[in-house]
Parts: C-alpha cells; sequence; structure tokens
C-alpha cells in the first residue's frame, strides 16, 4: 500500500523531534537567547531551521522566530487566521503547518508573504469557501492539505497550482470530485477524496485531470459509491493505486469498478475493510486486461469465495486475504493465479464458536506453481493431509505460527509430505502445539534451511532421526517447549551443517549430562542457546569441538556448583571447547565463583554478561584473555572492590560497562582505581553511572553515589603508605637484630669464632679426630667435688677409658699450669663436673675453663661436656665458663640423677658422650 499523506509528514515532521523532549533547549527572542524548558513546552522549539510552536495555546505566528528558518510548525493552537504580514519575517518558510486551528479563510496574500512555500497543511480547520484567488499565487506549493474542512469550491480554486504534486481534500463531504471544470493541475501525483460524500462518479469528474499524467494514486477510501458512469477513469488512466478501504459498496459496484479500472494502468487495488462477504467468478472480470501485481482484500469478513473468482487476475503477485472467515478452500478457489509469488492467509482461515473449523482440500494451492511465500499464521484448518500443499513447486516460505492444525500435534512422515516437491526453505511452526515428531518428519525437506519449533509442548527425547534428510539445515529454533525435551547423543548427529540451535527453556534438567556431548556432530553451530533451563549438571565436554561457536546463551541455568572451587573434581571448565566465543551469556546462574581458569583463551570475546549473580570477591587475573571485550554486564552483583589487578584488562577497550546495583566498598584500596577510570574514560558508556552506582560501605559514604568518592584523600596517602611500610620493616628489622644480639649473642660469637677458626685453617677435624690421645677425658671439678669424682668416675675407667683428674696426673717437671695445658692437649674431652662451687673457684672459671674454652675454639672441638651435679642457671654457667647449655650437644650435657635407680643410666649416657665424635657437626 502506498498511501502517502507527504502534505502532513513534511508539516509534522518537527513535532516528532518533541516527543521525548524533557530537557529542551529553546531559542526564544531573536538574539538567540537559550532556556532549558521543562517538560511542558512554554515556548517554540527550533532546530535546524525547524521551528515548533505547536500545542501553545497561540493565537497568532510567533513574530521573534530567527528569521531564517525554513518550516514552521503551528498547528494545534488557536488561530482563526493567518494574516500574511504575521509570516513577513519568516520569507524564507518552505514548510507551513496550521493544522487543528479554528482557520476559516485562507488569504490570498499567504503565498505572496511566502513566495517559496512548497507545502501548507491547512488540515482540521473550519475553512469553508475556497476561492480561486485564495491560492493565486502558490505556484510553487508541492503538497497541499485542506483535509477535515467545511469546504465548498467556488470556481477553480486550485488551478494556479502548477507545481502541486500532493492535494488532500479529504473529509470534506465534497459532494462530488470534480475539483474544477477545465484541465489543471498538470503535475498531481497523489489525490485524496477520502470521505466524501458523493456517491457517483461521473463521466466527466476527473476531467480537470485529463492533462495530469503524472497522477498514481487515488484515494478512494469510505467513499460510498453506488454508481460509476462508463468512462469515469478515463481522464486517469494512467492511475497505478487505488484504495477505496472502507467504502461500503456491494460485490456488484466492485464488479462494475473493474471493469471502470480496465482501461487503466492499475497496478495496486485495496479493498480492505468493505464488508465484502462473498467473491464470485464474476467480481475481477474487469481486470483481465490489466496488469494487477497487488490485491488486499484484508478485513472483509470474507465466508465464501467462488471458484474462479481470481482467474482473472494472471498478473498478480501479492494477494493478501488475512483477517477474513473463509469457510473452504478448494482446488478452483485459487484457480489463474498464475504469477502469484505471495499469499497472505493470515486469521483468514478461522474458528468461531458458531462455525465449524474451515477446510482446506486436498490440491487447493496446485495452482500456485509460481507461489514463493505462503501465510498462514493463525489459522485453524481442520487437517493437513499427504496432499494439502502439492504442487507448490516453487515455495520457499511457509508460515503455519499460532496455528490450530490437529494434524500437527503428532508430525509423522506423512504430515508434510506434500512440501518434498517444495523446494521450502523456512518452515514457521511455532505455536502449533506439536506434542512429539517422529523419525523422519521432516525428510522431504531438503532444502530446508530453517525451522521453527518454538512454543510448542514437545514431549520426547530427541534421538536425531526426527532430524532425517535436513541436509540443508543452518537454523533450529526450539525455544519455550516447557522444558520437556530431552536429548541424547545422537539428537544432532543428522544435522552437522546446523548453524543457530535455540533450546532456551526447553530442556529437561538432565537433557546435557551427556557423554558424548549431543552438540558433538555441529562444526559449524555460530549461536546456541540453552537459556532458562535451570540446568544443573554438565560435562566438561559439553562444547568439544565447537570450534565455532560465537554466541552462548546460558542465562538463567543453575551453573553455580560447576565454577565453585569446592566441586568435586574441581571446576568444570566447560568453555574450553569453545574458544572463538564472540558472546557469552551467564546472567542469573547463582555464580558466587570464577574459577581462574574459566575463562581462558577466551580472546575473542566481544560481549560477556554475568549480571544477577552472587559474585563477591573475583580472583585476579580471572579475565586477563579477554582482550577484546567491548561489552561487560556484572550489575547486580555483590562485587565490593574493583581493583586493576581483575578488571585492567578486560576494561583497557570497552565500550560499554554496565557494572551498577552492586554494594562498592568506598575506600581507596577498593575502590580509588575504578574512580579513576571512570572518570578518566571517554570511550566507555557506562549508563546510569551518577545515579545506580551506589556505594554500600564505609558508613562516610553509603549510599552516596560511585562518583562522589574523594580519591584526592587517596593520592595524598600514597607516599606516605610507602614510607609507613619502609619504617615499619626497619624497626621490625632492628628489633629482632636487638634480639638476637641480646639472647643469642654468645651463640653467634661461638660460631663466629669457630668457623673465623675453621677458614683460617687453625685446625682440621679429620686430622684432629685422628690425633693419639692419652686421656678420653679431662676432668674439671672443684675441691669440694673431688670425692663425687673419686666415687662416681673412677670406676668408670678401665683399658678402654682414662680420664685425666688434675691432682693425679701433674707432669713432673712443669709447673701446674703447663702441665694442666699439656693434659688437656692429651685428652679428646674435657668434662666439667659443675656445682655453685665450681662456678666460685676464680682458679676453675678464671684460667681452666677459659683455656678450655680456648682449645675448644681453636681445634674446633665439640669436646666439652658438662654434668651438673645442681640445677645450675644458665646465666651463671655462662659468667664464669664462657658456655651455655645451647652451646653443646644435648648428649653431651648430662644431670647427675636425684633418683639412685637411675644412676646407671647416667653412667650408660656419660660413656656415650665420651664415645661421641669431637667433629662439629650443626
Ligand atoms: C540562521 O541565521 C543565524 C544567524 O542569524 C545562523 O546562526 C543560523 O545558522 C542560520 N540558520 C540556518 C538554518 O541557516
Ligand atoms: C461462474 O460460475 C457459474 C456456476 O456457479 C458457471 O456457470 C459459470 O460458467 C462460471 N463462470 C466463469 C466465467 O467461470
Ligand atoms: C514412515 O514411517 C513408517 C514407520 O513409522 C515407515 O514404515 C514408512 O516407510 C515411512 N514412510 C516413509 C515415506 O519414509
Ligand atoms: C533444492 O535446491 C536445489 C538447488 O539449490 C535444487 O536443485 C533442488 O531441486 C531443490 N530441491 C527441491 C526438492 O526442490
Ligand atoms: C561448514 O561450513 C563450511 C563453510 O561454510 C562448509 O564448507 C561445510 O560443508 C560445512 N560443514 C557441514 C558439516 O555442513
Ligand atoms: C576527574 O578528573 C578531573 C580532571 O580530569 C578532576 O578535576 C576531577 O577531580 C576528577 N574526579 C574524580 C572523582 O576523580
Ligand atoms: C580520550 O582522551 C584521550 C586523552 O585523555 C585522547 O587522546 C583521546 O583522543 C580521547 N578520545 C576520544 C574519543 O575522545
Amino acid at each position: 500500500m502506498q498511501r502517502r499523506d507527504l502534505v502532513s509528514e513534511a508539516m509534522c515532521g518537527p513535532r516528532v523531534l518533541l516527543l521525548p523532549a524533557a530537557i529542551i533547549l529553546c531559542y526564544l527572542m531573536t538574539d538567540s537567547y537559550r532556556c532549558v524548558a521543562a517538560q511542558k513546552k512554554n515556548s517554540c522549539y527550533v532546530q535546524d531551521g525547524r521551528a515548533d510552536c505547536s500545542r501553545l495555546s497561540l493565537s497568532a505566528v510567533p513574530p521573534n522566530l530567527p528569521w531564517n528558518i525554513t518550516s514552521l510548525d503551528m498547528s494545534h493552537n488557536r488561530l482563526v487566521a493567518i494574516p500574511p504580514h504575521s509570516l513577513s519575517p519568516y520569507p524564507g518558510l518552505l514548510h507551513l503547518n496550521v493544522s487543528y486551528n479554528s482557520i476559516t479563510k485562507l488569504d490570498q496574500g499567504l503565498c505572496q508573504t511566502l513566495p517559496l512555500l512548497q507545502t501548507l497543511n491547512v488540515g482540521h480547520n473550519e475553512v469553508h469557501m475556497l476561492e480561486q484567488k485564495d491560492m493565486s499565487h502558490c505556484t510553487s506549493l508541492i503538497g497541499l492539505s485542506m483535509a477535515s474542512n467545511r469546504l465548498k469550491l467556488k470556481g477553480e480554486p486550485f488551478v494556479a497550482l502548477q507545481s502541486l504534486k500532493f492535494l488532500d481534500v479529504s473529509k470534506n463531504n465534497l459532494l462530488s470530485a470534480k475539483l474544477g471544470s477545465h484541465p489543471q493541475l498538470p503535475s498531481l501525483e497523489e489525490l485524496n477524496l477520502a470521505f466524501s460524500s458523493f456517491a457517483t462518479l461521473k463521466k466527466d469528474d476527473f476531467a480537470f485531470l485529463n492533462h495530469s499524467s503524472s497522477l498514481q494514486v487515488l484515494n478512494l477510501s469510505s467513499v460510498s459509491l453506488k454508481t460509476l458512469e462508463p468512462g469515469c477513469f478515463k481522464p486517469i488512466s494512467g492511475l497505478h493505486t487505488l484504495i477505496m478501504d472502507g467504502s461500503n459498496i456491494g460485490t456488484l459496484i466492485i464488479s462494475k469498478l473493474c471493469s471502470e479500472l480496465s482501461v487503466t494502468a492499475i497496478d495496486v487495488l485495496s479493498l480492505q475493510k468493505m464488508k465484502l462477504v462473498t467473491l464470485t467468478n464474476t467480481t475481477f472480470t474487469g481486470l483481465q486486461t490489466t496488469n494487477l501485481t497487488l490485491l488486499d482484500l484484508s478485513g472483509n469478513g470474507m465466508g465464501k469465495i467462488e471458484e474462479g473468482s481470481f482467474q482473472w487476475l494472471s498478473s498478480l503477485q501479492t494477494l493478501i486475504l488475512a483477517d477474513n472467515n473463509i469457510k473452504h478452500l478448494t482446488k478452483g478457489t485459487l484457480k489463474g493465479l498464475k504469477s502469484l509469488k505471495k499469499l497472505s492467509l493470515r486469521k483468514a482461515l478461522v474458528k468461531s464458536k458458531t462455525s465449524s473449523t474451515p477446510i482446506i482440500d486436498d490440491f487447493s494451492f496446485q495452482p500456485l506453481s509460481t507461489l514463493e511465500s505462503l501465510n498462514l499464521q493463525r489459522t485453524s484448518v481442520r487437517d493437513i493431509t499427504e496432499h494439502t500443499f502439492t504442487g507448490l513447486t516453487s515455495l520457499k516460505e511457509l508460515d503455519m505460527s499460532w496455528s490450530s492444525y490437529t494434524s500437527l500435534k503428532v508430525i509423522t512422515n506423512k504430515t508434510l509430505i506434500s512440501l518434498a516437491g517444495s523446494p521450502l526453505r523456512t518452515l514457521n511452526l511455532t505455536g502449533t502445539a506439536i506434542v512429539n515428531i517422529n523419525p523422519g518428519s521432516f525428510s522431504g525437506l531438503r532444502n530446508l534451511t530453517k525451522l521453527l519449533l518454538d512454543f510448542n509442548f514437545i514431549k520426547q527425547i530427541l534421538t536425531g532421526k526426527e532430524f532425517e534428510g535436513l541436509g540443508q539445515i543452518q537454523e533450529i529454533h526450539m525455544s519455550n517447549n516447557h522444558q520437556t525435551v530431552n536429548l541424547s547423543s545422537t539428537s544432532f548427529v543428522n544435522v552437522p551443517s546446523l548453524r543457530v540451535l535455540t533450546l532456551g527453556k526447553s530442556l529437561t534438567v538432565t537433557a546435557l549430562n551427556l557423554n558424548p556431548s549431543p552438540f558433538r556432530p555441529l562444526t559449524n553451530l555460530t549461536f546456541l542457546d540453552l537459556s532458562n533451563n535451570n540446568i544443573a549438571n554438565i560435562r566438561e565436554n559439553l562444547l568439544d569441538g565447537l570450534v565455532n561457536l560465537k554466541v552462548l546463551k546460558l542465562q538463567h541455568n543453575n551453573f553455580a556448583r560447576l565454577w565453585k572451587s569446592a566441586n568435586l573434581g574441581g571446576p568444570v571448565l566447560f568453555l574450553k571447547g569453545a574458544q572463538n566465543l564472540l558472546s557469552l551469556q551467564m546472567d542469573s546462574n547463582g555464580l558466587d565463583e570464577i574459577p581462574k581458569e574459566a575463562l581462558r583463551g577466551l580472546n575473542n570475546l566481544h560481549e560477556l554478561s554475568l549480571a544477577n549473580n552472587l559474585l563477591n570477591s573475583l580472583k585476579g587475573q580471572i579475565f586477563d584473555d579477554l582482550i577484546s571485550l567491548r561489552i561487560l554486564r556484572l550489575q547486580k552483583n555483590l562485587i565490593t572492590a574493583v581493583r586493576p589487578e581483575v578488571f585492567e584488562t578486560p576494561m583497557s577497550n570497552l565500550s560499554v560497562l554496565v557494572m551498577d546495583k552492586n554494594p562498592f566498598d568506598c575506600t581507596c584500596e577498593s575502590i580509588l582505581w575504578f574512580v579513576t577510570w571512570l572518570n578518566k574514560t571517554n570511550t566507555t558508556s557506562v549508563p546510569g553511572l551518577r545515579d545506580q552506582y551506589k556505594c554500600n560501605t564505609p558508613l562516610l559514604y553509603f549510599n552516596h553515589s560511585l562518583m562522589d568518592f574523594e580519591t584526592l584523600s587517596c593520592k595524598d596517602m600514597a607516599p606516605f603508605h610507602a614510607l609507613y611500610i619502609m619504617s615499619s620493616i626497619a624497626v621490625i628489622m632492628l628489633t629482632v637484630a636487638a634480639l638476637l644480639v641480646r639472647f643469642h649473642g654468645w651463640r653467634i660469637l661461638f660460631y663466629w669464632n669457630i668457623t673465623i677458626n675453621r677458614i683460617l685453617g687453625f685446625s682440621d677435624a679429620k686430622v684432629e679426630e685422628g690425633r693419639e690421645f692419652e686421656y678420653d677425658a679431662y676432668v674439671i671439678h672443684a675441691e669440694e667435688d673431688a670425692s663425687w669424682v673419686e666415687k662416681r668416675m673412677a670406676p668408670l675407667e678401665n683399658d678402654k677409658c682414662k680420664f685425666c683428674l688434675e691432682d693425679e696426673h701433674s707432669i713432673p717437671g712443669m709447673s701446674q699450669l703447663e702441665s694442666i695445658v699439656e693434659n688437656m692437649r692429651k685428652s679428646r674431652k674435657i668434662l666439667f663436673v659443675v656445682t655453685e662451687k665450681l662456678l666460685q673457684d676464680p682458679w676453675c672459671t678464671r684460667f681452666t675453663a677459659h683455656h678450655a674454652l680456648h682449645q675448644v675454639i681453636e681445634d674446633s672441638r665439640d669436646s666439652v661436656i658438662l654434668v651438673f651435679l645442681q640445677d645450675v642457671h644458665d646465666y651463671k654457667l655462662s659468667r664464669s665458663l664462657f658456655l651455655r647449655r645451647g652451646m653443646l650437644r644435648p648428649c653431651c650435657v648430662l644431670d647427675w640423677p636425684v633418683h639412685k635407680e637411675r644412676v646407671p643410666a647416667f653412667q650408660q649416657k656419660l660413656l656415650i658422650a665420651l664415645g661421641m665424635t669431637n667433629r662439629l657437626e650443626r
């Protein structure tokens, strides 16, 4: 349909811009005074040379608009006239809209004042008398609308309109189609006479258009013609389009109309809503000689179409029979439509309470060998047989969506067999109450590329046989099937060419828990929708081999467990198989974790949607492979911190970020980087940044916008922070060192000495070990303890074990000192019998011990044994003997037992200590 209404369109254009106008700019004064208007417009809105002054209750054209405006909309105001002088400030005006006012008269000066005027809309006013002089200067006018006035034409009012292409005089209750008595309007292309009151088209009514060779469209909607004089369309034989919608004329007059049209170039005929209940085999006879290509008969409540009704329309390409009430299509109904390409029977065959289910006879469509598109949407037909669609040898598209055909409930290999001869590409069975698809149901449809099965009740396990024979299929849509479709590993083995597969809200909860994966054969799959299935169990191999998969929709499932680190056997990294994904949607899955490896390798991912989950703290680097990300959605999660470790990579190239409604923690640590990023970014759009991004913690910022966060406070702290860390480390190290020195200085010194000795080669442990010793131990004790030594140590002496006791073994001819030194040298071990007395014995402490220690260090011998007869404090020990318990191996520190029965054990220990190697092993 080409019902053009360019006049009003051009005039109303600027108003469209106003519809969403919430905050608008306006130039009010001549010095382009700018103001921000509130919701309700109270002044004209000017943009790009167009002034919109509609709906302002104005009673005159505002004098202070920019002088150079080209379009002025004064519609819906209170004008009663358009005095030419009121428009004289705007001589460049091309378009003037004064519709919906109360204008009673067109002023002849108007077109003089506006010599460039091209369109004038005076619709919905009260113009009554229209005379020649009113428009005598409107020679450049291209469009004129005078719709909905009370026009009474006097003389030849349109005679001056040499350039006029569009004339609308509809809704004026004109009593004749004759707008003039001699030829005029040479440029007219479209004439609208809708809602006129005349009932007769006289032979010479259109004679005034005798020279209007370009007239193409005539609108006679709702004109209740009763008489058509022969030859009435002759003056306008170039007519292409006739619109008769809503005109209440019977079948007979239509038949007459068609005969009259036979002399025209009629191409499009619209006969909608004309209460045309019956078509007879002669209704369109008159159109036999025309080249009519489009006939619209929709909304006629048509119940009966006689066989052969369309036989005259051999050029018809499009037939629209939508919204009718056809009871019966027979072999003869569509006879003769030899060129038909498109047939719409949308809601044309319907079942009502009072009528029976319509019938489509076998072979009804056989005459339509050129038909490419058949629309049977929302129809109700008793049966589809093996021959219903026979003969549709060019059919490419069949739409039976939302229809009720009992034969579609269970589709078998016979149901659609009549389409086997059609090169069908698209079959739409959406909403047709299918419950079961038997093996081989589509096997005849070898050229089918698109199969739509959404919104059905399919309840079965897809074994793969259902899709047998669909060798060219690229898309199968099976969403919204009440979650009763079950899959098997072979479900799609017969459709390896599939590119699009939608199974949203269709699968049973166990449908995907299969090995091997049902999608395994679909190497060309690019789009997979598994959303809204509540599925919790899938396997890691689900997407294996889907190297071409670009879009994956998994929202509204139950995948939270699969990505938990605590999942038995580790997280299920099911995206491994689909490394070329562009878009991944996993919203509303209850996810609270994203494993480190889950999004690995998705270098091409453009869009990632994880909204409405429970994500809180995200691990670093989980998004690091998403280098191509453009759209990231994370709204409505529990994210508190947005840190660069996680988000720097995915956000580096983003064009859209949606992350609102998260409980952000507005502290320097959690949010500083993000706020800085948001402030800096000029390439990423972040919708609702001001109102939807709120801080949750700390209390200071609670419910404030994220952008209110003071980044400055963090920047000031940065150097202090580093300083703080450094000084802390220094203090800790000092403390440790001090403590170490305080409590272990001696130990350090001791080993330092030994190490130095060893390095400087004062002694060689190996050599030392092999040295011949005379004694096994040199015993140092206080005089008071001599009796203990006598009693306890002497008995241990035998052939293998000899002690050197100070008094007994002084070497003749040597001073006491020299003799001590010599004896120590000859002893493997030096044994101190430690008591308080020993420590007080100045001789012992000052010399013996010192020398013994000297010897130990010099030889780097671990040769000291301490036998404690009393409990002596370590501190005193170190003061007098420069030794501590901790310096010696535990077995070289012995305590004289209190209990007698342990004495043998003590002796045993002592012998072991004496036998220990002297080499330092620590
Ligand atoms: C109209 O004139 C003003 C200056 O008076 C100029 O700024 C503006 O661009 C002009 N508009 C058009 C559509 O020519
Ligand atoms: C129209 O139908 C009638 C019977 O209903 C038949 O007699 C007549 O031949 C048909 N006319 C044409 C042109 O098919
Ligand atoms: C249709 O299916 C039945 C079994 O359900 C089978 O016997 C018959 O051969 C099939 N027909 C065709 C044309 O495949
Ligand atoms: C399917 O299309 C091919 C060309 O693409 C054509 O040769 C073949 O005849 C068509 N099949 C049917 C059943 O029309
Ligand atoms: C997959 O697509 C490629 C390229 O479009 C095509 O050559 C190939 O035949 C397709 N594979 C299958 C199994 O249809
Ligand atoms: C955003 O950046 C501007 C300078 O580009 C700066 O003046 C402003 O303080 C910044 N705001 C925040 C919240 O960082
Ligand atoms: C964004 O800002 C940067 C500097 O901050 C500038 O180089 C770049 O051209 C800007 N891009 C756009 C699209 O404005």
